[in-house]
């Protein structure tokens, strides 16, 4: 997996086995390197549920192979309550729906049991066409960005959560475009901020850029908005789980607020505010950030910190995964194919 341009350093968050799904198990890093062989949909769609694989792109890989799975180990009657599952296994990342329909489209194309190699070749395509998306997004962002910041030589990054290559099979999304900075030796730092409740900033993406050695720093939330502020971050870069028709975006918890000190708390000076993200999470049948679902995950994850209680027992939490942030708060959207603009 390791090329001239030193990808690999990541492994593989998922892929297929011969007769199943391999994952890295996200929940255990950074501590252990911990790899599940997945062989049943049960088996899946909890590691789904859980975040052992997350990630848009990821997810939509793990849904198309998930087809693949239920085809292989399934009687026939059983396929369709199996997809159903997959596909509902998490709501908001548009990607995993789409990787299932993707692959369940086989189905009809190739009727009973001969349709297994067309489904399994139909997953490893998408696979394969979110690691290329994730290369050309990688590009074009660190294109737009040298562009909008002609004056500054090394960069100052910020962003939210894991979008690198754990999130996308390699590369990633905003963490390939921070790659790229890096690579090119335009890098000066890159601000991370550690996501909670699950901490995917913390524990995943700062593992993606210690094993690249790429200089970057760790900050809680709520620092975000005082350190953009105060003239530290040349622009702000996140990823997508849902991009609706009009451009609004779901993406984990926190993105809005940042896009919100991106545009206004520094007067006068907006700080560029890019999300990126592969043309599989745009969805044009949803018309606008109030029609996509929000996952609403278990008060105890924020009640407590890897299992620790940090409040009173009893504590009620709200727990909305994702956010939405409005198109008039986006700079551009990188895709793989474009930059898309509001204006
Ligand atoms: O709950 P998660 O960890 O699956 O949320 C992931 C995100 O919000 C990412 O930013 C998004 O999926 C883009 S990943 C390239």
């Amino acid at each position: 997996m390791d090329d001239a341009a030193g990808h690999g350093t990541v492994p593989r968050p998922i892929d297929w086995a011969g007769d199943h799904v391999r994952l890295l198990d996200q929940t255990r890093l950074p501590q252990d390197l911990v790899f599940l062989e997945i062989t049943t949909i049960e088996a899946l769609v909890e590691a789904i549920q859980r975040l052992a694989v997350r990630g848009a792109p990821a997810l939509g890989v793990a849904g198309a192979l998930g087809v693949a799975l239920a085809v292989t180990t399934l009687p026939e009657p059983e396929w369709a309550s199996a997809i159903a599952r997959l596909r509902a296994a998490r709501p908001t990342a548009v990607n995993l729906a789409r990787g299932v329909d993707l692959a369940a489209r086989e189905l009809d194309r190739h009727p009973g049991e001969s349709c297994r190699g067309s489904v399994l070749a139909a997953a490893l395509a998408l696979r394969d066409a979110e690691i290329a998306a994730s290369t050309a997004m990688a590009r074009r962002g660190a294109e737009e960005l040298y562009r909008v910041l002609p004056d500054r030589d090394r960069l100052r990054l910020l962003t939210v959560c894991n979008t690198g290559a754990l999130a996308a099979v390699e590369r990633g999304t905003a963490l390939a475009v921070v790659e790229q900075v890096f690579r090119d030796g335009r890098l000066e730092r890159v601000i991370v901020c550690e996501t909670r409740p699950l901490l995917q900033g913390a524990r995943l993406t700062a593992w993606e850029l210690t094993r690249w050695g790429a200089p970057f720093e760790l900050i809680v939330d709520a620092a975000a908005a005082g350190l953009i502020g105060s003239g530290a971050v040349d622009a702000v870069l996140v990823g997508a789980d849902r991009i609706a028709a009009n451009g609004d975006t779901a993406n984990k918890v926190g993105t809005f607020s940042l896009a919100l000190a991106a545009r206004y708390a520094c007067p006068g000076r907006p700080v560029p505010f890019y999300v990126v993200a592969p043309e599989s999470t745009l969805d044009p049948t949803t018309p606008d950030g109030a029609a996509i679902v929000v996952e609403e995950r278990s008060g105890a994850e924020v009640t407590s910190v890897h299992g620790i209680p940090i409040a009173p027992a009893g504590t009620a939490a709200l727990n909305p995964a994702f956010d939405v942030t409005p198109t008039a708060l986006i700079t551009g959207i990188v895709t793989d194919r474009r930059i898309l603009t509001s204006s």
